[in-house]
């Protein structure tokens, strides 16, 4: 089956260079899966351009790893969301832990990305996750869910992508096992279908990030209630990205 494979470079690689290099490799990977690359702000136009020019077997797809809630204004270092869409950006992923837990987002701050994100006609890939292995999980993703998503409209939440990330697995080695996962996304699925309908739930997408590789990759696509995934350190390193993508 078909499924979304988010690859966030987070702050990778070094150069421009090696970002276009990167970005021909993936984009010329024959895959089923729709792909979209999330590099650094500062390759998002180059790539863009790499894009039009370039004949592509993949509709590889850009998009930004966050964005201000603003469009302009008094926001030192910040970019807005109206300057990702002016580029031609079409995702922006959004509430990622390292922006929570390392630059101090909060669930109220990423409501309004998510918000902005939408109102200017971009696609946010709004991730969750509990902290800690043994925290009450459940109630800590539901409430996350619950405050990201407050004021958006249900037409547009039912287009919104959801990623289940447990921190504990971000970048550690120890992904969660493809059952877990699961009964995870479809609690993502539930939540979400309470606040906008059982019909409309099912054309929203929930992923699964954490330390996804070439070895254990099968088991959560494998999963039909998990519709893609969200990958980090394995998206920069070529022949991995090659082996999932082409699973
Ligand atoms: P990882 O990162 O695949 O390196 O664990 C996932 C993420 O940051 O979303």
């Amino acid at each position: 089956m078909n499924k979304i494979i988010v690859a966030n470079w987070k702050m990778n690689p070094s150069t421009l260079k090696e970002a276009k290099e990167l970005f021909d490799f993936a984009s010329s990977i024959d895959s089923k899966h729709e792909v979209i690359v999330c590099p650094p702000f500062v390759y998002l136009e180059p790539l863009l351009k790499s894009l039009e020019t370039i004949n592509y077997k993949l509709k590889t797809k850009l998009g930004s790893q966050n964005c201000h809630w603003e469009e302009k204004g008094a926001y030192t270092g910040e970019i807005s969301p109206y300057m990702l869409k002016d580029l031609g950006v079409k995702y922006v992923i959004v509430g990622h832990s390292e922006r929570r837990w390392q630059f101090g987002e909060t669930d109220e701050m990423v409501n309004q990305k998510v918000l902005a994100v939408f109102n200017n006609k971009m696609i946010p890939v709004l991730a969750v996750g509990e902290r800690e292995k043994d925290e009450n999980k459940e109630e800590f993703v539901i409430n996350q869910v619950e405050k990201a998503v407050i004021g958006v409209s249900k037409e547009k939440l039912a287009n919104i992508i959801f990623a289940y990330e447990p921190v504990w697995a971000i970048d550690t080695g120890l992904a969660d096992n493809p059952d877990n996962a699961l009964s995870m996304a479809l609690l993502i699925r539930k939540t979400a279908s309470k606040i906008i309908g059982d019909n409309a739930v099912s054309k929203l997408k929930v992923l699964y990030g954490g330390s996804v590789d070439s070895k254990n990759v099968a088991g959560f696509l494998n999963q039909d209630g998990i519709d893609g995934l969200l990958i980090g350190g394995a998206s920069v390193k070529r022949e991995e990205f090659k082996k999932i993508l082409e699973l």
